[in-house]
């Protein structure tokens, strides 16, 4: 019951917002001579906060040189220049507009053996319990609820692992991969405990085709059916939205 809601007029003016809270965390951060531990998150969500970092960036001189950044989710298996990465997301919208060095910044690697992923996840987790945690985790949320690759029966003390993908999940990516047949089977996702260790989270929805599932993160019993619900026991989450997303609340 920890989670709060900002209801933004539209999503632009809502990334701009969020994108304002990032750049202000990376000052504080390289004022205090720290890196800025950042979580980030894929899919069309994010966007409009890419976007405006880039700009914040370019036009008024934002620096991403002590920023390390970890995302949230690859699937797998994957290769880092196909189209539908979330490497090839990551670098397209933001990584290769800004000045964050190339080698601070994280992406589960979609080209493992199968053998190797849980000796990986694990490493992974231990490069960002190395660095204190999380400052700040961007989420999105999927239809179902689920957060970064957690789909529904995800445990709240999760580790980084490969995960099975939902059905609806793929139908809803399925027209990246030109068929459902195309479409990934398999991810490998930051767990719902790293997310929940973040000191703060953003979830970023928009539209009315999330306002059910917004309603049933926020208001809803907290539940592994909606991995999102979890950040009701957040100390320091919010879910940022526009009209249309908090519409149900
Ligand atoms: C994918 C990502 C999630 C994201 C979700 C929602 O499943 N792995 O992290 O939150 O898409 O996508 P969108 O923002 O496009 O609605």
């Amino acid at each position: 019951e920890n989670a709060g809601t900002i209801v933004f007029e539209n999503s632009t003016s809502a990334s701009k917002a969020v994108a304002k809270q990032i750049a202000d965390l990376i000052r504080v951060k390289q004022a205090q001579k720290q890196p800025c531990i950042l979580g980030l998150a894929t899919g069309s969500s994010p966007k409009g906060l890419y976007a405006e970092l880039v700009r914040l960036h370019k036009e008024e001189g934002l620096s991403f040189k002590n920023v390390i950044a970890f995302n949230l989710d690859e699937y797998y298996p994957m290769e880092p220049d196909s189209i539908n990465s979330y490497v090839r997301f990551m670098k397209e919208l933001l990584f290769n507009h800004v000045d964050i060095l190339p080698e601070n910044y994280h992406i589960p690697d979609g080209t493992l053996s199968k053998d190797d992923i849980a000796d990986y996840c694990s490493k992974y987790e231990a490069k960002i319990e190395a660095l204190g945690g999380i400052d700040l985790q961007v989420l999105g949320i999927g239809g179902n609820g689920h957060i970064g690759f957690n789909e529904s029966g995800s445990l709240q003390n999760s580790k980084t692992r490969l995960v099975a993908l939902d059905h609806i999940t793929r139908v809803a990516a399925s027209g990246d991969f030109s068929g459902l047949n195309n479409t990934p089977r398999t991810a490998i996702t930051l767990g719902v405990k790293k997310i929940m260790e973040a000191k703060r989270v953003i979830l970023m929805a928009w539209g009315e085709s999330k306002s059910n599932i917004i309603r049933a993160s926020v208001e809803g019993p907290v539940t592994n059916q909606v991995p999102a619900s979890f950040l009701q026991e957040h100390n320091n989450a919010t879910f940022v939205l526009d009209k249309e997303a908090a519409s149900k609340l």
